[in-house]
């Protein structure tokens, strides 16, 4: 990417897993940049676990609910510091309901959400210029997603210009494609037991 964008690029090389490191990389990272305005949290992994293996499962949550907070963080004292700032998280669809396959990465983004949620309650009521955007995707064709079956998988190219078009809008939540939407109110209202059916 660096040696195809015309603009000066600032590349850090980090393991999310290691949040002690990951913050200093990234206090590092924004002091040689000179400061950031935005800062877009994509880094995540998915296990299909069925077993419960606790070496997936803990790899998950390092990823996903540590590193994604020790980053959202190191953005969010920034943000504070300079008065100015738009924090975005990519979560998922997948933080609506838990999941018999794959239970740490359906809890590891609720957690990213409701985590988002709770810094945008922040920023309102303390009345900071922030703005906090989380991004849910359904199914994008991409490395992470597993198995067959893929419906309304979108291309990595349209879901990341939609995710781009509601970062210029400050969207305070967005589902990638727009159609998921509807699979996001199904999930919703649908009871407990029939979700267990499904
Ligand atoms: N694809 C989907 O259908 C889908 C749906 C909903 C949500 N999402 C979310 O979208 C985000 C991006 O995923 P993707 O679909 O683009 O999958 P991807 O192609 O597998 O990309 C995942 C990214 O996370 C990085 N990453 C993983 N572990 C890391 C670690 N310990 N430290 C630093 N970086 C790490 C990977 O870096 P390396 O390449 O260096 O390993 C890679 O760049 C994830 O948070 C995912 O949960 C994806």
């Amino acid at each position: 990417m660096a040696s195809e964008l015309p603009t000066k690029t600032y590349i850090e090389t980090i393991d999310v897993k290691n949040t002690e490191s990951t913050i200093q990389s990234l206090d590092k990272l924004i002091k040689d940049m000179n400061g950031i305005d935005i800062l877009v949290i994509s880094a995540g992994i998915g296990h299909i676990n069925s077993s419960l293996d606790w070496t997936l499962e803990k790899e998950t949550i390092d990823t996903n609910v540590s590193g994604f907070t020790a980053i959202a963080g190191v953005g969010m004292r920034h943000f504070i510091k300079n008065g100015a700032g738009h924090l975005v998280g990519i979560s998922s669809i997948a933080r609506i309901r838990g999941s018999d396959i794959a239970p740490a990465y359906n809890a590891s983004k609720a957690f990213m959400s409701n985590y988002l949620e709770g810094l945008s309650r922040k920023v309102a009521r303390e009345k900071l210029p922030i703005t906090i955007t989380d991004i849910q995707p359904g199914f994008v064709d991409t490395a992470l997603v597993k198995g067959d079956k893929i419906f309304w998988m979108a291309s990595p190219k349209k879901a990341a210009k939609q995710t781009y078009n509601a970062i210029n809008r400050k969207k305070r939540i967005t589902y990638i494609t727009k159609r998921w939407i509807l699979i996001a109110w199904l999930l919703k209202i649908l009871p407990g037991y029939l979700y267990r059916k499904l």
